[in-house]
């Protein structure tokens, strides 16, 4: 009785040895363990046993089902590991010898700069906008009170494409595109690219970052540019800033202004940041000539507005005590990857 068993259990352990994969494993399970299989043919001779006779062949019998399933299972789990193995050797998208750790980038310094702002005059009910790199000479000056011909274009030596478009110069480009869009009342902020003619040296670069402002609404006055520009340089320096204003020339404002801030890193006694005057001009502003609220569709008999044009590029050096504008557009990494801050 025995040697049934066992000579099933040697057939088992011959065919199991030649199993290659996962056909074959399930071919060897129907054999001996399916309905019509080795194990339950030999049950079925079971029943014309006298009664110790099955007994003791219902004991073996068990003990040997019980090994083939286990063996099956545990064959199974070899197979499918051969398997995934295999599939990894042959995939040739990554290589799973290589070290995983890759360093994270970091932003750039005028991208923390402009984040920040965006978020402390959000905070202050201030849309933020975006606009076109390469303009109309129209949405450049003409929209903003400069027209063909006036001496003020001398001031920006600019990149005319051969379409007669140009790389804008100033982000004032954009208030004609703000005012219409947004009419009256308005509040807005939009940064950008701006792009001059210059000579390159350590604080002057042919591209660089701006971000302009404008406010609309009825009864804004100068007192109105005085406390947003104060609360928005105290968020970006961490304290209470002092600020003052000188007259400025620009086209597209009336009155407009130079507002420098008391220098944040000596408290105005004179450091090498604000090259000992106490004071560092820092954004030119004004308010919205009334050419230019007519232009952008609005009543300057009804709405008044202010308007300014903050240097980003230079408001970051400044925050970052960056020596050398140069570095900014370097793509330098040594330079550049050491503002981690956010
Ligand atoms: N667009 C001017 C420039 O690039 C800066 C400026 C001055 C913007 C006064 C303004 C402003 O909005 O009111 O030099």
């Amino acid at each position: 009785m025995n040697s049934k068993v066992e000579e099933l259990r040697a057939r088992f352990q011959s065919e199991m040895n030649a199993v290659r994969d996962a056909e074959g494993l399930e071919k060897l399970r129907v054999a001996f363990l399916g309905k019509k299989g080795f194990i339950t043919d030999v049950m079925k001779t079971m029943r014309d046993m006298d009664e110790n006779d099955r007994k003791e062949m219902g004991r073996y019998m068990n003990e040997f089902k019980a090994q083939v399933t286990q063996e099956l299972a545990e064959q199974g789990k070899k197979l499918q590991a051969r398997l995934e193995e295999e599939k990894l050797k042959n995939d040739v998208r990554y290589d799973i010898s290589l070290p995983c750790e890759s360093p994270l980038g970091t932003l750039h310094p005028i991208t923390i700069v402009q984040r920040e702002l965006e978020e402390i005059f959000s905070s202050m009910g201030f849309a933020v906008e975006d606009y076109a790199e390469v303009v109309t000479e129209y949405d450049n000056f003409e929209a903003v009170n400069v027209p063909k011909h006036h001496p003020a274009r001398d001031m920006q030596d600019t990149y005319y494409l051969d379409n007669g478009e140009l790389l804008k110069t100033q982000t004032s480009a954009a208030q004609n595109f703000i005012l219409r869009k947004y009419g009256a009342p308005c509040r807005a902020i939009f940064p950008g690219r701006c792009f001059r003619n210059e000579d390159v040296d350590a604080s002057h670069e042919t591209t660089f970052f701006q971000m302009e402002g404008m406010m609309v609404d009825t009864d804004i006055s100068i007192s109105n540019l005085i406390y947003f520009m104060k609360t928005m340089l105290s968020e970006v320096f961490k304290k209470d800033i002092t600020v003052r204003l000188r007259p400025g020339f620009f086209p597209f404002t009336e009155p407009g202004f130079e507002l420098d801030i008391q220098c944040p890193f000596c408290g105005g006694k004179g450091c090498a940041t604000c090259k000992h005057g106490g004071w560092i001009e820092l954004c030119p502003c004004g308010m919205i000539h009334p050419n230019v609220l007519r232009m952008g569709g609005i009543d300057p008999e009804k709405y008044t507005g202010f308007a300014f044009g903050l240097g980003l590029t230079r408001l970051a050096m400044m925050k970052f005590g960056i020596s050398d504008i140069r570095y900014l557009n370097s793509g330098s990494l040594k330079a550049l990857d050491q503002f981690k801050t956010l």
